[in-house]
């Protein structure tokens, strides 16, 4: 049995049990996924033709509409015979190199009561090229690895990530409590598919929520380190006040593009001038043309589910929706 990939030379032999995203890594090939568990919508692709079995998946991450025009997601997909794939949004896919990358820790940053900066150098494997958005997987000891996303733009040497410490999470306790400056870090990387798209011209909707912000600060520096004109709106969803970070930071790209504006967003605390509510929530009061947005997104599951969802009621397309939700990798 096996896959063929279009536009990919060789077919791939899959074993009986495998899904095709299993099938697909283990040969090697170059594939977008994320939570393989049929949450996130990143292994989306086109049955052109196969017997295949489909496994229980979110409606978030393959809505029943597009299941009906042939999609699947390749993690939750059994082969049962030969079956022929093809990638979607093939025209704006752009594939890195992957790195796998021994660094060590140059500084740790307190940015909240839970959310550590952790800063690395890279001393071999490297060097890593990425679009702003991606993500990396961070081996911090055997079976303490994890995926964190980039918060540096791709021309900065450093690797910057926002590890919020999740509560009974082994990872992000271990970065919380023990990881120190000097450590040794294992870094694959780039992963994701929630990346920046260059060639888009029109205006800009980011969204992040808690330590989401990491890849949509870098989507937003990235963008307005170019000079974009376009108007460039971020949200940033947090509790309180305590779960705030980078607000100078955020005031600083706003007094320098007057393209880009932002708005911080506080669900669990009203606190003086600020707007009270869920980050979405304040997203639909504002927006008021969709024409030609191109729409990023990166936090809590929960989060990024509401505005993925209300963005598609306010007429966005698939297609201009980027979205990484911060699922757990158990
Ligand atoms: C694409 C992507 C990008 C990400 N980027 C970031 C980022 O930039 N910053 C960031 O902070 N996070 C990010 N994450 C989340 C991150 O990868 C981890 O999921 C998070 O740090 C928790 O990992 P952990 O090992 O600490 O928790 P885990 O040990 O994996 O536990 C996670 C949760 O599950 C619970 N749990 C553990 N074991 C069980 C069990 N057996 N049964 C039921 N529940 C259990 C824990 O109590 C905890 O609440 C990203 C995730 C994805 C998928
Ligand atoms: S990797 Fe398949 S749905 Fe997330």
């Amino acid at each position: 049995m096996q896959i063929t990939l279009e536009g990919h030379d060789q077919p791939v032999p899959v074993r009986a049990g495998d899904t095709m995203l299993e099938a697909l890594l283990r040969a090697g090939v170059a594939f977008p996924f994320s939570c393989q568990a049929g949450n996130c919508g990143t292994c989306k692709c086109e049955l052109v033709s196969g017997d295949i079995l489909e496994l229980e998946h979110s409606e978030h991450a393959l809505a029943p509409e597009q299941r009906a025009k042939g999609i699947i997601l390749a993690c939750r997909t059994q082969v049962w015979d030969d079956a022929v794939i093809r990638r979607i949004d093939a025209e704006d896919l752009v594939m890195h190199p992957s790195r796998v990358m021994r660094c060590r820790v140059l500084e740790l940053e307190t940015l909240t009561h839970d959310i550590r900066g952790v800063h690395l150098a890279i001393e071999a494997g490297g060097a890593l090229t990425f679009s702003a958005g991606q993500y990396a997987q961070l081996e911090f000891a055997p079976g303490l690895s994890r995926h964190y996303s980039m918060a540096n733009t791709p021309d900065e040497a450093e690797l910057v990530f926002h590890v919020r410490h999740m509560p009974g999470g082994r990872t992000s306790r271990y970065v919380a409590e023990q990881l120190k400056i000097g450590d040794q870090v294992k870094v694959s990387a780039p992963f994701g598919i929630a990346y920046l798209r260059e060639q888009h011209a029109g205006p800009v909707l980011l969204i992040a929520g808690g330590s989401g912000l990491a890849p949509i600060q870098s989507i937003a520096s990235t963008l307005l380190g170019r000079g974009y004109k376009q108007p460039v709106a971020l949200y940033f969803g947090v509790r309180g006040e305590r779960d705030l970070y980078h607000e100078t930071m955020l005031k600083d790209l706003a007094a320098r593009h007057p393209s880009f504006k932002y708005h911080i967003v506080l669900s669990e605390q009203k606190s003086g001038g600020r707007r009270y509510g869920l980050v979405h929530e304040a997203v639909d009061a504002d927006l008021t043309s969709t024409e030609n947005l191109m729409a990023y997104l990166a936090g809590p599951p929960v989060m990024v589910e509401a505005a993925t969802a209300l963005l598609g009621t306010r007429g966005l397309a698939p297609r201009q929706i980027h979205a990484d939700a911060f699922y757990n990798q158990l």
